[in-house]
């Protein structure tokens, strides 16, 4: 059973990698920041991410572990964006040891801060359809509209640079622990983040076939 998780500061290109993932190994992709985001502008949590800081991790184990416990995980899953505290890491680990499971992999996407603030700044995605383009590196065909549906791409409320800052300085205090923490346990796989989508798959699925 393949129990992926996809780690890395924000805009490194894990919700990009993980639509591959997913596709290629048939595995439920979870996104905690998607999950956030349907619930729309729930007071519980657009404050956080609209600052760019952390969902307090009672909230945020609570919703993953319901979601973990569906059926369709059964044969897998993806995690895009959690654990992001060693706390989550640890609840994660507790939640799967008691289901008899654990995580097979930690693919560690690695990508500099300077690249970090040129993608997010150009980053563009659909409301509709959840589609996600680049003005720079992936753009929509036509401008400004989802090539998958038509409608009008918008910018995230937190890819402004302010907001990006703050992530970025989230991600180094309170997440980048988690590199050691899964390393310690043999299972953090480094993946250079710099390279293009395809290449940096390439790396992922090599990884993987030596499973
Ligand atoms: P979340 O939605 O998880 O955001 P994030 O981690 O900041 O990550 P992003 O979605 O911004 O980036 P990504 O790495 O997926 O990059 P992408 O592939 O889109 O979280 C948002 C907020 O929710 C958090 O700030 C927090 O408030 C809350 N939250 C979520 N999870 C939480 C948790 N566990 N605990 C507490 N709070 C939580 O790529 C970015 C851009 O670059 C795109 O435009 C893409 O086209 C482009 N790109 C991707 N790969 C490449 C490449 N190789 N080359 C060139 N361009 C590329």
């Amino acid at each position: 059973m393949k129990n992926f998780i996809l780690f890395g500061p924000p805009g490194a290109g894990k919700g990009t990698q993980a639509k591959t993932i997913s596709k290629t190994y048939g595995l439920v992709h979870l996104s905690t920041g998607d999950m956030l985001r349907e619930a729309k502008d729930d007071p519980m949590f657009a404050p956080y991410m609209s600052a760019g800081k952390l969902v307090p991790d009672n909230v945020i184990v609570e919703m993953v572990v319901k979601r973990l416990k569906k059926p369709d995980c059964s044969e897998g899953f993806l995690l895009d964006g959690f654990p992001r505290t060693l706390s989550q890491a640890q609840e994660l680990d507790k939640f799967l040891t008691k289901e008899n499971k654990k995580v097979s992999a930690v693919f560690c996407i690695l990508t500099e801060n300077e690249e970090i603030v040129k993608r997010l700044s150009g980053r563009r995605v659909c409301p509709a359809c959840g589609g996600s383009f680049n003005i720079d590196s992936m753009p929509p065909k036509k401008e400004g509209i989802c090539d998958l549906c038509g409608a009008n791409l918008i910018q995230r409320k937190d890819d402004n640079p302010d907001t990006i800052r703050e992530r970025l300085s989230v991600y180094d205090k309170q997440t980048k622990v988690l590199i050691d923490y899964y390393e310690k346990q043999g299972i953090l796989a480094k993946i250079d983040g710099m390279l293009t989508p395809e290449k940096v798959f390439e790396q992922i699925s090599d990884y993987v076939k030596k499973m």
